[in-house]
């Protein structure tokens, strides 16, 4: 496993072999295993199973999936080679549906390889392509953390939900990146981690990246989060996104929930993320939100919790009403929508 003084990066690129490494996510906290995809497929289940997970980190896994497609691609022509590589992003599309990162990372890869004329000249691109946007999204992260840590007061209680830390980024993460910035900036942080139902991404994934780091963190079920709310126990609230629309944030199914309640009981609700999560022109009825399986819900514990019969209704994601979000703190600074889209757009076009 790799020690707390290394960054922990799920997602690496391998040139030379050439690979994907990731950290199997779904085995932790039991074991941390790291796993190689060779190939678009291979990626492509990783993706699927969550083993990679977490809106950035998607971004960054499709950037090199289309990197990995061009590396080991045999095509002999021009036309080939760019047919086989439109066909491994349309696979990795097809994946997961809502986190907009994911369409960022392929297209923008996609976009630099099409630009070329040689295969030869293609294949670097992709690479340099796919290493500019991991390498990004670091600098990315880091910008929130700090822009996020100086609207926090010098100790402060902030629940979080699910997990929008260096597991679902390339490093330091977005929620969990203000809350590194803070401890780094000597800010006494207590963290309470919603465990979010039903893959627990909150209790396996945060409390285990946050406890490697040294951070004070404790679990609780999502259901506890109003009590603790009511009971003055949490100043803060920051959560990550997987696609922010012109009046929605879409994040972890729960997080609608934690907004509401935030509100009621004028706790602010902060909202961390890159501007690659922005998808300012769609409107929240314009998206698709990932149904997952019953069996996520059916079963606990490798025990089943529902009869046969029983319907069951998992979505993976909600929507939360930008008029519930206090700020959403981007490497640009915080933001508040509607007030602030044509800011975001002037950015966005400039970039
Ligand atoms: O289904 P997941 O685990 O990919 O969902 C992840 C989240 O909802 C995160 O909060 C979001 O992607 C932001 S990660 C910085």
């Amino acid at each position: 496993m790799q020690s707390s003084d290394t960054p922990l990066r799920p997602v690496t690129f391998h040139q030379d072999i050439p690979a994907i490494r990731f950290i199997a996510q779904t085995r932790l906290p039991e074991e941390y295993v790291e796993e190689s995809a060779y190939d678009i497929d291979r990626l492509a289940d990783a993706i699927r199973c969550l083993d990679i997970r977490g809106a950035p980190a998607l971004g960054v896994a499709g950037a090199y999936g289309i990197a990995l497609a061009a590396l080991t691609s045999t095509a002999l022509d021009l036309d080939k080679f760019r047919q086989e590589i439109s066909e491994a992003a349309d696979l990795l599309r097809s994946t997961r549906p809502t986190a907009v990162n994911l369409f960022y990372g392929i297209n923008r890869v996609l976009t630099a390889v099409e630009q070329e004329q040689t295969i030869s000249a293609a294949k670097d691109r992709a690479v340099n392509e796919a290493d500019a946007v991991a390498d990004e999204d670091s600098r990315t992260c880091h910008a929130i953390g700090e822009h996020g840590q100086k609207i926090l007061p010098q100790s402060c209680r902030i629940l979080t939900h699910c997990n929008a830390g260096a597991l679902a980024c390339r490093e330091w993460g977005t929620a969990l990146g203000v809350i590194r910035s803070a401890v780094q900036a000597g800010i006494s942080v207590q963290v309470y981690a919603c465990e979010t139902r039903p893959l627990l991404q909150g209790a396996r994934l945060t409390s285990w990246e946050l406890a490697r780091d040294g951070i004070d963190v404790t679990v609780i079920t999502d259901s506890m989060a109003a009590s603790l709310m009511r009971k003055g126990m949490v100043d803060i609230v920051i959560v990550g996104a997987d696609r922010i629309t012109k009046d929605a944030v879409f994040n972890k199914i729960g997080t609608y929930m934690h907004a509401v309640c935030a509100n009621a009981h004028q706790i602010p609700f902060y909202v961390a993320a890159p501007f690659s999560t922005f998808d300012e022109e769609s409107e929240e009825a314009d998206i698709i939100v990932e149904e997952r399986s019953r069996e996520e819900i059916a079963y606990f514990g490798g025990r089943r919790t529902i009869p046969d019969l029983v319907k069951v209704y998992n979505p993976a994601f909600d929507a939360t009403p930008v008029s519930l979000v206090s700020g959403i703190i981007t490497e640009h600074g915080i933001f508040r929508l509607p007030e602030s889209l044509s800011d975001i757009r002037a950015i966005r076009q400039r970039s």
